[in-house]
């Protein structure tokens, strides 16, 4: 394995330098690409989310850094597939996963909580009658049912849909074993999203246009079947193959403050943080909205993921003491066209670097660090994050540059174009690319 030193040189700095093209040149490797792999096998498929990681990334990961390795750690767990990972290889004995968005903590936690197959056969069959017997007696007007009333419910539901999620969520609410509630909100979640007025090839929330409206009347109740069968399919599989040693911690926490991880207790961490600040990049927040709150989750709760993700709140002026020539440098750049933009970088940034310093803390000594990154343009500049991690590690303490492997994106639903100024139709080409940074613990 390639072991690289990256000591930094002004030239090297300039973000379209012609070092900067020899060293993407280096480490381009299309072995990380994994153009045709399918990526939803075991739990894999249970619920789309943003800018997922491909399993096959992470288990390469694992296999090449983390075969002596107990103890892993997502910070940014997302839908939980490095965890759901772990639980498929044979070493660790504990995974962390760590998320300030209750979907992602929902989803990882059924991705990776075994459920006997015959069990969830069984409750399975019993929901769909009750559901099946619920619509009947309301379509007959033998039973009237209560909706909920979030806000712009009506906007983003037909009424026939809404009736149809209610009778399904009202069954769910009905099971006993909390697992196995947990295993069908699941997929009652993804049925909330593709059932909903919403467009669905798009993370952020725009509305059906009128003519798409009115073709748009979907069958509720089989959507929730189809989606379902397939993760009790993809539960089947996880059966067969996970390791029970090892011992799933999901935390409600938030990766800038101190978590409850020990001091030293981590051997691996496989992480793909957000790309910057959910205002201009993913937005997580509106993402999850429609689900969290047919979950019923509080508004507060739901509203607030955005401002509560990494850059979710801007800084007042550019001003800070990051230890990272190269951010300092892009941010000039960018300040140059547009001092709001740079301060929503920063802000991402700033807040990225009490993760490294909660990251330090809980890792050991030897430990590989693995990011996967992309490296977006904002007013026609491209930030090098594979660098700014780099730098602002190495600024805390000693840490190797182990590797970096730069793969293509082969497919993403986060559009390869983007919409510089948040508004629909105005698009930039943005990440093709991402790229895998590795970091050893000295
Ligand atoms: C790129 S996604 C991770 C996707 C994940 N690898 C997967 O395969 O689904 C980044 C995640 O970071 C989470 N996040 C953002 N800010 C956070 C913070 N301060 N602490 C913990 N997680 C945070 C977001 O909610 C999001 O789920």
């Amino acid at each position: 394995m390639q072991s690289v030193n990256l000591i930094k040189s002004n030239a090297f700095n300039s973000i379209e330098s012609h070092e900067r093209s020899e060293y993407k040149l280096k480490f381009k490797d299309t072995s990380w690409d994994f153009k045709t792999a399918f990526t939803k096998y075991s739990n894999h498929g249970f619920h789309t989310y943003p800018a997922m990681m491909i399993p096959q990334i992470a288990k390469r990961l694992m296999e090449t850094y983390g075969n002596n390795a107990k103890v892993l750690l997502d910070p940014f767990m997302g839908s939980g597939t490095a965890l759901l990972e772990a639980t498929l290889h044979n070493n660790f004995k504990k995974a962390y996963g760590i998320d300030i968005n209750p979907l992602a903590l929902l989803i990882s936690k059924v991705k990776t909580t075994l459920i006997e197959p015959k069990l969830l056969a069984e409750e399975y069959k019993n929901l769909m009658r009750e559901c099946l017997e619920d619509k009947k007696n309301i379509n007959f007007k033998q039973k009237t049912i209560e909706k909920p009333t979030f806000s712009n419910i009506d906007f983003w539901f037909k009424s026939q849909v809404i009736i149809d999620l209610t009778i399904i969520k009202n069954n769910i609410n009905e099971i006993k074993n909390k697992d196995v509630k947990n295993f069908f909100l699941v997929p009652f979640s993804e049925t909330v999203r593709n059932a909903s007025n919403t467009r669905n090839n798009e993370y952020k929330l725009y509305r059906l246009s009128e003519p798409m409206l009115k073709k748009h009347n979907p069958n509720t109740i089989d959507l929730f079947k189809e989606k379902t069968q397939e993760n009790i399919i993809g539960m089947e599989e996880f059966f067969q193959n996970y390791n029970k040693n090892c011992e799933i911690q999901i935390l409600s926490e938030d990766t800038r403050d101190k978590t409850s991880i020990q001091n030293q207790e981590v051997d691996l961490i496989v992480t793909s943080p957000p790309y910057g600040d959910s205002r201009t990049t993913v937005a997580y927040g509106q993402f999850s909205r429609l689900s969290l709150q047919w979950l019923g989750l509080p508004s507060r709760d739901v509203f607030n993921i955005d401002r509560k993700s990494l850059g979710g709140i801007p800084t007042k002026d550019l001003k800070n003491n990051l230890n990272s020539p190269t951010l300092q440098e892009t941010l000039n750049k960018i300040a140059a066209n547009d001092s709001t933009r740079a301060r929503d970088v920063l802000s991402f940034y700033v807040d990225f670097d009490k993760c490294v310093q909660e990251l330090h803390r809980v890792t050991k000594k030897g430990a590989f660090l693995c990011f996967v990154v992309g490296n977006r343009t904002v007013k026609g500049v491209q930030i090098p994050t594979d660098e700014i991690i780099l730098e602002l590690f190495q600024s805390r303490n000693h840490y190797k540059h182990h590797n970096t492997f730069i793969r293509n994106i082969p497919y993403k639903r986060m559009p390869k174009l983007n919409s510089p100024t948040n508004i629909s139709g105005n698009h930039a080409m943005t990440m093709n690319e991402e790229w895998i940074v590795i970091l050893e613990k000295q």
